[in-house]
């Protein structure tokens, strides 16, 4: 059972809190995802289960043992780095081989040969085995780095940003790819990434960290649609999630110039009788608002077409209300130009209401 907890984990560099009294537990098998801006803390947490970082405060299990006292070797974990580590002046073969030539192992030739045919066929580099290292693309190396982390078989693996130096096309290959790999091996992955897409599609469930500290754990599912707080609703989603001030009256809410008024679900009314302040923040998702050429709906809101993205799939639409700014997407058969008025529906139902001074979420 290869789960990973750290308990009241702290690592300081100087005056900066890296890491910032973390709790976290990962369950056997999971594939957990750490989520998180540039310099929130995600290799640090990675390092320090690692035993790459001595704590300065808290404690790293492994399979329910403490482990702060064991070096990164006897700790039965793979790290593949963002850069791949492999030997230059070494065939493929012999890059996956070195790990299982350590002293500790011993394992005979035949044990050896058998282990790096099954990798190589697992993560589909046969045809590279006796190739120099070298000459690999980008994909290829970064392939042969997983290898060389898996051909252990270690129970957890660590994994930084493995997939942000490969284009954009291969990125999203070897995310199936990893996900893939995960089921077949059935480890723990304890995977780090800035990149929300690939928290989405590969995490059984994210933490999203800044500054150190974990805004808010949960299945994607529950990070995208109850987002804990403002920075967390930012952060997932692309386009970014529209944010405006709002005053509440009732069960409605004014935000703008007055022009916007919304009436909020029975749910949500409910709530905020209870909440009681006077001004909160509304989030609604550009998926949340229903663009039309003509009027329809409960509450639909007249506005211009200030510019327009193709996706390819869908439009994004920039919409201007008064003064305020939305951003709406729209299957591309609408086709609305640039400067034209529509009408935009948006579904509270799915509105998301936050207070203003703690940013976290009230409903
Ligand atoms: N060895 C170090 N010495 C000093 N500061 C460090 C060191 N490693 C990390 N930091 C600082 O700790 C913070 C977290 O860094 P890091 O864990 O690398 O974040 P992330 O991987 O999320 O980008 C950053 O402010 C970074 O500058
Ligand atoms: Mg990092």
């Amino acid at each position: 059972m290869a789960e990973v907890k750290l308990s009241s984990l702290t690592k300081n560099f100087g005056d900066i809190t890296a890491v910032d009294n973390m709790d976290l537990e990962i369950k056997d098998k999971e594939f957990f995802v750490l989520l998180g801006p540039t310099g929130a803390g995600k290799s640090t947490t990675l390092r320090l289960v690692a035993g790459l970082e001595i704590p300065d405060e808290g404690e790293v299990f492994l399979e329910g043992n403490n482990v702060n006292e064991l070096s990164p070797a006897s700790r039965d974990v793979a790290f593949v780095f963002q850069y791949y580590t492999l030997y230059p002046n070494y065939t493929v073969r012999k890059n996956l081989e070195f790990p299982l030539r350590s002293d500790l192992r011993k394992l005979s030739e035949e044990e050896i040969t058998n282990k790096v045919a099954e990798v190589a066929r697992v993560l589909h580099i046969e045809h590279l085995l006796d190739r120099g290292t070298v000459n690999l693309s980008g994909g290829e190396m970064q392939r042969v780095a997983i290898g060389r982390a898996i051909v252990r078989s270690p129970k957890v693996f660590l994994m930084d940003e493995p997939l942000s130096n490969l284009d954009a096309k291969l990125r999203e290959e070897m995310r199936a790819e990893l996900s893939r790999l995960h089921y077949d091996l059935g480890s723990t992955f304890f995977y780090v990434t800035h990149d929300q897409i690939e928290a989405m599609t590969m995490g059984d469930r994210v933490a999203v960290l800044n500054e150190g500290k974990i805004l808010q754990i949960g299945t994607p599912d529950e990070i995208y649609n109850s987002p804990g707080d403002i920075f967390v609703a930012k952060f997932v989603g692309s386009p970014k999630i529209n944010l405006m001030d709002a005053s509440v009256d009732g069960r409605t809410l004014i935000a703008g110039e007055k022009a916007l008024v919304f009436h909020v679900s029975d749910k949500h009314g409910k709530l905020l009788e209870k909440y009681g302040k006077r001004q909160i923040i509304l989030g609604i998702r550009p998926e949340d608002i229903e663009i039309s050429k003509e009027k329809k709906g409960p509450n639909p809101f007249g506005c211009r077409i200030h510019f327009k993205q193709s996706l390819g799939v869908e439009d994004v639409y920039n919409l201007k209300i008064d003064n305020t700014m939305f951003k709406a997407t729209a299957p591309t058969k609408i086709m609305a130009k640039v400067g034209e008025t529509v009408y935009a529906n948006i579904n509270m139902e799915r509105a998301h209401l936050f207070d203003p001074d703690t940013e976290r979420r009230i409903v």
